[in-house]
């Protein structure tokens, strides 16, 4: 089909994915996470990786199985994150940062387990984490792309330009996270692709569907 050729430039192509929710430890036994199942990390893999591309999937974790042909890296934290990324995005053709990295982690994770005390409140003392992201805009060259996600539950177009450019981005896909029916957890999405020249919105549809989708837009970007 005009897919499948259209496709053909992503053959071979070296891609490194990013997805599910970070954990940062607090204690050894608690973590700050958040609601990411992975899903949609998951599925772009596996469209790349039926489009040809060699994949190396970066993921915090998740419950789902890993798709088939697909080279996994596991990590927990964003700072795992961060090396993982850094390290394998120096030799590929592209980056998909669908992962949701935490941006803050605990101050200083206690080496026991936290125990109550006397007092009513209790205080977690958090810092920023990396921006993946913005590290990789500062070693990434003409040759490769960089996709990026945007949550949000408000002002989403404007928050997601602002993102595109900060971010140093060819692809941003922007994703309302305060519908309950799309988005978190659910096989369903609904987004829509910024890029410098345009505009992009793709209906609510699976994950497997957007996925197929935005991979054809990655190739449209690659540079031949
Ligand atoms: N991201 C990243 N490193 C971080 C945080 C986010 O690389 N420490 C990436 C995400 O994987 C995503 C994009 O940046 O592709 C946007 O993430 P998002 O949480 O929407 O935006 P932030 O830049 O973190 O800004 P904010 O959460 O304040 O809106
Ligand atoms: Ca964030």
């Amino acid at each position: 089909s005009a897919n499948n050729e259209f496709c053909n430039l992503l053959k071979d192509k070296h891609f490194v994915v990013t997805a599910g929710g970070t954990r940062e430890a607090i204690d050894p036994v608690r973590y700050i996470t958040n609601k990411s199942s992975g899903k949609m990390g998951y599925a772009i893999a596996d469209a790349l990786t039926k489009a040809g591309c060699k994949v190396t999937l970066i993921s915090a974790p998740t419950n789902l199985q890993v798709p088939k042909n697909v080279n996994l890296v596991p990590v927990v934290s964003s700072s795992d994150m961060e090396k993982a990324v850094l390290n394998n995005f120096k030799l590929a053709d592209g980056l998909v940062m669908s992962a949701a990295v935490s941006d803050f982690k605990v101050a200083k994770v206690a080496q026991q387990k936290i125990k109550k005390t006397a007092e009513d409140t209790f205080e977690l003392k958090l810092v920023k984490t990396h921006d993946i992201l913005k590290e990789v805009a500062k070693i990434k060259t003409d040759g490769q792309i960089t996709i990026g996600f945007a949550a949000e539950t408000e002002n989403l177009l404007e928050n997601a330009h602002k993102k595109l450019l900060s971010k140093k981005l060819d692809l941003l896909i922007a994703n309302d996270v305060s519908r309950k029916d799309i988005g978190f957890n659910s096989d369903f999405n609904q987004v829509t692709v910024i890029s410098e020249e345009e505009q992009l919105s793709i209906q609510k549809s699976t994950k497997t569907e957007i996925a197929n989708q935005i991979v054809q837009l990655i190739c449209r970007k690659v540079n031949k």
